[in-house]
């Protein structure tokens, strides 16, 4: 669990699937992130299945990665979800880059609860591997991300074609982290 002023973070469960659907289904949500995909409740639970039983596997191996539900301290309601994971290659497998990442429900943007739930995700990445940097990729066309990498402190790189196409890089050092 990862906790900051305003919000938990907590590894997807089976149960969240009912009460995260919500803006899984909603388009505006989902328009730089390939679209809606998971319309229907059961194949959404079929989807939350695999990604729990993936960074299970991932935790028995040893790896940090997970995909966390974010809530509201104050009211236990799950508003997002935060992201620490190796960065998909375009073919199989992975690439040797992590990437942090977030999204939240539409009710709940224009708070700065994203650049709240990066900080705590940066930190959290800083502090269970020994990687010099760490990454934030976002759709070009995705200026609302963009900014939240900003006010988070990361610096923009080159992009880089992953599985989720050629994308905007944004990079954040170690170093850079804890002289801020
Ligand atoms: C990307 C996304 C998470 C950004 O959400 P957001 O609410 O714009 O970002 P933040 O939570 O950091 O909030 C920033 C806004 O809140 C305002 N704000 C209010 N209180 C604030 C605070 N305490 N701290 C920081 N900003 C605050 C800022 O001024 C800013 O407003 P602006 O957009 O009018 O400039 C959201 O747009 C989203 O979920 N999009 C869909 C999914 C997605 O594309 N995810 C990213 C994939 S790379």
């Amino acid at each position: 669990m990862l906790e900051t002023a305003r919000l938990r973070l907590r590894p997807y469960e089976l149960a969240d699937a009912g009460p995260t659907h919500y803006w899984q289904r909603d388009p505006e949500v989902m328009r730089h992130l390939g679209g809606v995909k998971h319309a229907e409740l059961t194949d959404y639970e079929v989807f939350v299945r695999k990604i729990v039983d993936k960074y299970a596997a991932y935790a028995e191996a040893g790896f940090p990665w997970n995909a966390f539900v974010v809530f509201e301290r104050a009211s236990w309601r799950p508003i997002g979800t935060g992201i620490f994971k190796p960065l998909p290659a375009a073919g199989e497998g992975d690439l040797d880059e992590v990437e942090v990442g977030w999204h939240l429900a539409r009710q709940v943007w224009g708070q700065g609860y994203a650049t709240e739930m990066g900080r705590a995700l940066t930190d959290h990445a800083f502090a269970t591997t020994d990687r010099e940097h760490i990454n934030a990729v976002v759709d070009p066309e995705n200026t609302q991300s963009a900014a939240v990498c900003r006010r988070l402190g990361f610096t923009p790189a080159e992009p880089i074609t992953c599985r989720y196409g050629d994308v905007l890089r944004f990079v954040m050092t170690r170093r850079v982290w804890f002289d801020r």
